[in-house]
Order: C-alpha cells, then structure tokens, then sequence
C-alpha cells in the first residue's frame, strides 16, 4: 500500500536578518494511512517550522528533499489545493478573525473542500443539522457558531474550535500542532479524543507535542523524536516514557 504521507530529506530554512538560516536538517517521516503518530521534541528542535513547511507557508524556503501526499507532490501544491486533498493543519497559535462570523466560515471551509471532492455543496439546513450534531459532540455552545472566529475565545474554547473544524472537514490527514505551555488537561483531552473519534481506516494524525499527558490519552502508533531538525528516533510508546525519565540528552547528542 502507498504511504498516506512520506517526507524524504527534507531541509528547509528561513531567511534571519538577510541570511538564511536552516531549521530541518533532512527530515525523514512516513504514515501509512490509518495511524496517528506523534513527534516529540525539545524546544526549538523545528516541530513547528516543519507543520507550517507542510502548510506551504512562503517565508519558508525548501532547499532539498521531498514530501509526497498520497502520492502527489505536496510542495508543488497550493496551500487550498493540499487542503482540498485532504490535508487539515492546526497551527500552535490559531488566527482570529473579527467580524467573520464562525459558521460562516466553517460552512464556506467546508463546501470548499466538498467542491474539490466532487460532493454536492451543503445548503444552510444541511450544514446547521451536521454542525449542530458535531458541538454537541464536542460539549460546545451553540454560542460560540454565532461569535467571530477564535475572538475572545479562551485556550480551550479555540482548542473545541479547532477540533470542531477538524470534524466537519473529515481530513484525510490532520496535522496538530500543539502549544509548547499553557494548555491546560482538559484541552489536551479535547483534542485527544477530537482525534480518536475520527480514527478510522481512513482518517491519519500527526500530534506534534512534548506533553506526556496528551500522549497518554491519544495512544499513538508511533512516537518520533525530533532533534535539531532531524527525526532522531521512532519508535513505541516506550520512546514517550524514555523521555519522560531521561529528558532529550541522549537524543540530542545523537543528532549532534
Ligand atoms: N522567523 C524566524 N527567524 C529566525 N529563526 C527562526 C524563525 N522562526 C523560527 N526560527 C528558529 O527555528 C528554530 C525552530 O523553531 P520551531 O520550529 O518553532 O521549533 P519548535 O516548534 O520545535 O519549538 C528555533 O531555533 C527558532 O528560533
Ligand atoms: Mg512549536
């Protein structure tokens, strides 16, 4: 079977202050489909440069390697293009938008992808009765559908939102990047079992976290550990308790 998401090589680097600086050192990450894996890793190790590098963010520059998706080439396609094919990302900080009305753009979001699949559009009923269905699912407010996107709203809320348009847009595959402090256990399990009840033959994830806890609810496939810009290692969850005992050293010293 084809590999869902391959990444072979990959180095990228930002420009800093007119020089370039390189971030991925030759990642290496497959997942088949069907698995959620995890990427573990000490701060600044590149976790996040590698989800917006996989978003298509222009500030970033590929200088080598490859990344397939389902067998396409990701970095030859335009960021509404990959998340048409099924690609959804969750970034560490999510945007706010003012005066966008939330259902609004959750339902645009969504008949977007639709459209690209080939599936008839949801009128107005169609996508209150699936949207309605899917808050009560996740213990959301109504309130929160009628409010801007992410304004005012708190960690967690912005973590029920995120989940939210997780499963309205039933990814193929959904990258989540989690913030390195300040989430706090009820988010962590928000979004663990926002994935867990997506787990499906055709649904895969990639958790990028260094929470243990979040770990623990989501029971990963596959752990890989990141060290300055390189998978360093993967393995079970016994790489997660590894680290848990002993920190990042012995990682670090390998990708030294
Ligand atoms: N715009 C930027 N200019 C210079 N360095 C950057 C920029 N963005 C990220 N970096 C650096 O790249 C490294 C990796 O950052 P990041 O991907 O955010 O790591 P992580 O998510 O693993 O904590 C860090 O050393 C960070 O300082
Ligand atoms: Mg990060």
């Amino acid at each position: 079977m084809t590999d869902l998401l391959k990444i072979s090589g990959l180095h990228a680097s930002i420009d800093a202050d007119g020089k370039p600086k390189e971030i991925l050192r030759g990642v290496d990450l497959v997942i088949p489909p069907g698995e959620v894996h995890a990427i573990m890793g000490p701060n600044g190790c590149g976790k996040s440069t590698l989800s917006y590098v996989l978003a298509g963010r222009e500030e970033y520059d590929v200088t080598s390697g490859s990344v397939t998706f389902m067998g396409r080439d990701l970095l030859d396609m335009e960021p509404e293009e990959r998340a048409a094919a099924g690609l959804f990302l969750a970034f560490q900080s999510p945007v706010e938008l003012p005066g966008v009305n939330n259902a609004n753009f959750l339902r645009t979001a969504v008949n977007a992808v639709r459209r690209a699949r080939g599936e008839a559009e949801l009128d107005a009923v169609g996508f209150l009765k699936a949207v309605r269905a899917a808050t009560k699912n996740l213990s959301m407010s109504d309130d929160m559908l009628k409010r801007s996107v992410n304004v005012g709203f708190s960690g967690g809320e912005k973590k029920r939102n995120e989940v939210l348009q997780m499963t309205m847009l039933q990814p193929t595959l959904a990258i989540l990047d989690e913030t390195d402090s300040g989430l706090d256990v009820d988010a962590l399990r928000i979004v663990a079992e926002g994935v867990k009840n997506l787990r499906s033959p055709k649904f895969s994830a990639l958790v990028i976290t260094h929470h243990q806890r979040l770990l623990d609810y989501l029971g990963p496939d596959r752990i890989h550990v990141m060290a300055r810009g390189r998978i360093v290692r993967s393995g079970g969850p016994e790489l997660a308790k590894q680290i848990d005992a002993e920190g990042y050293a012995s990682f670090l010293a390998e990708a030294a």
